[in-house]
């Protein structure tokens, strides 16, 4: 007699989906968290990140934390590359882990454009779509800093960094990935472009939306390319909103629905979407805030922040989207698969230990045990 229970009555985060091509098992991701670890000269990955991964392996798909393309995209200390071939070797070690214990895992390609400094640079001044300070901070060997005023890149820089982004991608794909994630949220460089506050250009990268899109659009392509047109995901945040430089307002949202709709004709695997800031901490993420992308969008749907089991669950039941990342939940819980599937309590992570290095806060969250208070958090 057959003891597996109904689909119906699993939840529907521990349901399997098809992510274009990826098959998860379950749609808890681990969403992307830079964490500081690679502490070597040549920003490789090491053992240390091996553990972390493959203890986190229980997670539907893994998204690495950003990773450098080139040299040049660097703009926070001792996050990993993915432009060397030790940098390849690192990662494939991390990948084999990640595979040995049943996960997949897709690299997180990241560049910070004007929001790096000079410090990053070898005090070279940051290059950017022009010449606007987007004051922001970077995170250098002696604090946060105050970002400058950037360089506005030339036609060749930007050819030269879509080419960086296509070999970042063939890179990866060497490294045993099973797929590349697009960083485009928050302040960088993708995010600087689509910007009319930071991108000022009269040329075919500014100059209205499309031009503003353009950079994007090139590089998806160029990510795509090595493979094959499938496994690349997006990732946007079309409400970050720092009341200044970036501004979530109408003429922006819609900016973002004509960037979502072109991004649907192109080989986008999955849409990765950063959503609306919480009205209060702890309180419900706004469901309405991604169901507009899934109009748009007519692949599969990531969504992400302040999210927990319950609304977990009600945001993949109410098909607004195929799967939930979960950030700072992954951090502190290597085992969140398991806390969701048996209720179980989760830990409370230290984010005095995100960026300090070492082992601490990274590889010693304890994992649940049976004798676990049930009930978890929403
Ligand atoms: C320590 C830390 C590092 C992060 N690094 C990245 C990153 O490298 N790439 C990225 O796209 N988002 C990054 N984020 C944002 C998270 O992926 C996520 O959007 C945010 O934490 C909200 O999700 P949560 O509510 O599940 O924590 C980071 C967040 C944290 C807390």
């Amino acid at each position: 007699m057959s003891t597996i229970r109904p689909t119906a009555s699993v939840q529907p985060l521990l349901r399997p989906a098809d992510l274009g091509g990826l098959r998860l098992p379950n749609r808890v991701v681990m969403a992307p968290v830079t964490r500081a670890r690679a502490t070597n000269p040549g920003l490789v990955p090491t053992e240390l990140h091996a553990a972390y991964y493959g203890e986190r392996a229980g997670a539907g798909l893994i998204v690495t934390e950003g990773t450098w393309v080139s040299e040049r995209a660097i703009g926070f200390v001792d996050v990993p590359g993915v432009y060397s071939e030790e940098q390849v070797a690192g990662w494939r070690r991390v990948t084999e882990v990640v595979h040995a214990l049943g996960g997949r895992i897709v690299l997180q390609l990241w560049h910070t454009g004007a929001a790096s400094h000079p410090d990053h640079l070898r005090g070279e001044v940051p290059a950017g779509p022009s010449a606007v300070d987007p004051r922001e901070k970077s995170f250098t060997r002696e604090g946060f800093k105050d970002t400058v005023t950037p360089r506005e890149m030339t036609a060749a820089d930007i050819a030269r960094t879509v080419a960086e982004y296509g070999a970042a991608a063939a890179n990866a794909r060497r490294a045993g990935f099973d797929g590349v994630e697009v960083h485009a949220v928050g302040p960088y460089l993708i995010p600087q472009f689509l910007n009319p506050r930071l991108n000022r250009r009269t040329d075919a990268y500014g100059a209205g939306a499309a031009g503003r899109r353009r950079l994007l659009c090139e590089i998806v392509d160029a990510v795509a390319a090595p493979w094959n047109g499938r496994c690349v995901g997006v990732r946007l945040s079309p409400y970050w909103d720092t009341g200044d430089r970036f501004v979530a307002d109408e003429r922006t949202l819609a900016e973002y629905d004509a960037l979502v709709t072109e991004l649907g004709a192109r080989p986008v695997a999955y849409l990765h979407l950063r959503g609306r800031d919480l009205a209060a901490p702890g309180g419900t993420p706004d469901f309405g805030a991604f169901a507009r992308y899934r109009r748009l969008f007519g692949g599969p749907l990531i969504v992400n922040l302040g999210f927990g089991r319950e609304s977990g669950n009600a945001v993949v039941e109410a098909g607004i989207a195929d799967a939930v990342s979960f950030a700072t939940h992954f951090i502190a819980n290597p085992d969140l698969v398991t806390r969701f599937a048996m209720g179980r309590a989760l830990a409370a992570g230290d984010p005095a230990t995100y960026y300090t290095g070492g082992a601490a806060g990274y590889v010693d969250q304890p994992v649940s045990g049976t004798g676990s208070p049930s009930a978890g958090r929403g």
